[in-house]
């Protein structure tokens, strides 16, 4: 593979492009490999169709991007570095996370922790041909689209969120995490407005699935939620958005640094999804 066979194709004018020519089934040489980090600072998200590969080969391609990280949560495969996000269900019970798990929250990957996922390459191996869409918002351009009085507002404040609090608020029916699971979720505080350490652009950094269990900076818990339902509602508006109905053999990989995501939860009879998460660990954002 050399960058000679590269080629890009714009997803979308909010964020996005799909990208031609590379095959992940093995890690892209130097070239390449710049090629694509350059792309991927500029569009975001990348789209690469066709992916017919094996989990340690999503493995090696991802970890040409930064260090992965690995859960503490108990994994679905073999692979501690892959995470499992699936409708199907096996003796009752889903086999991965399931779209009621992380849809209908806007997020960016490990806003809960200390130092937030860089980015995540998300497989799809098995999609419906309607539902389980992705949606995938542009946070640069969210922020640069804010009235300057919210600009100045949001400047210097930040909001605590607390993983522990929001575990079964969101989903009732998940196994409640245990005392060591818990020690590895502290509440955290990040800032609203984040510079994205590669590109220098100021990006809004508002990646909370629900606001329920966020507290911004000064107010109450009420005011807080309302805050961060206007500020959500504002940053996905349609104009800085893109849904992405999954093929199989679809890999995107994005940047959470300054986009944020969100499932579909999805009538499980229109067909099985299945899809593997690699994620890059990141740093403290500032
Ligand atoms: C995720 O939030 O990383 C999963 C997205 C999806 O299942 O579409």
């Amino acid at each position: 593979m050399t960058t000679t066979t590269l080629k890009f194709r714009r997803l979308s004018k909010a964020l996005g492009a799909e990208v031609l020519g590379v095959d992940l089934s093995e890690p892209p040489d130097d070239e390449t490999y710049e090629a694509l980090r350059s792309a991927w600072l500029e569009h975001q998200i990348l789209l690469f169709r066709e992916q017919h590969i094996t989990l340690p080969q999503q493995i090696a391609f991802s970890r040409r991007f930064g260090e992965l990280y690995i859960s503490p949560k108990k994994q679905r495969t073999e692979f501690p570095e892959v995470g499992v996000f699936s409708n199907i269900k096996k003796n009752g019970k889903y086999i991965g996370q399931p779209p009621a798990r992380t849809g209908d929250g806007w997020h960016s990957d490990l806003f809960y922790m200390e130092k937030p996922a860089t980015g995540s390459l998300f497989r799809a191996e098995q999609a419906p041909a309607k539902g389980g869409e992705t949606w995938f918002a542009n946070m640069y351009a969210a922020y640069d689209a804010l009235p300057e009085s919210t600009k100045q507002r949001i400047d210097d404040l930040r909001a605590t969120y607390s993983e522990v609090k929001s575990w079964n608020v969101i989903d009732p029916e998940l196994i409640p995490l245990t005392e060591e699971e818990k020690r590895h979720y502290p509440d955290v505080t990040h800032p609203f407005v984040r510079t994205h350490p590669e590109t220098s652009r100021k990006t809004l950094f508002v990646g909370m699935r629900g606001s329920q269990c966020s507290i911004v900076e000064g107010m109450s818990e009420d005011e807080s939620v309302a805050f961060l339902d206007d500020l959500r509602a504002f940053a996905t508006k349609p104009q800085f958005t893109y849904c992405h109905q999954w093929r199989p053999g679809d890999a995107m990989l994005w940047d959470n640094r300054c986009t944020m995501h969100k499932a579909t939860i999805f009538d499980d009879s229109l067909g099985p999804r299945l899809c593997y998460r690699t994620t890059i660990a990141g740093d403290v954002p500032y």
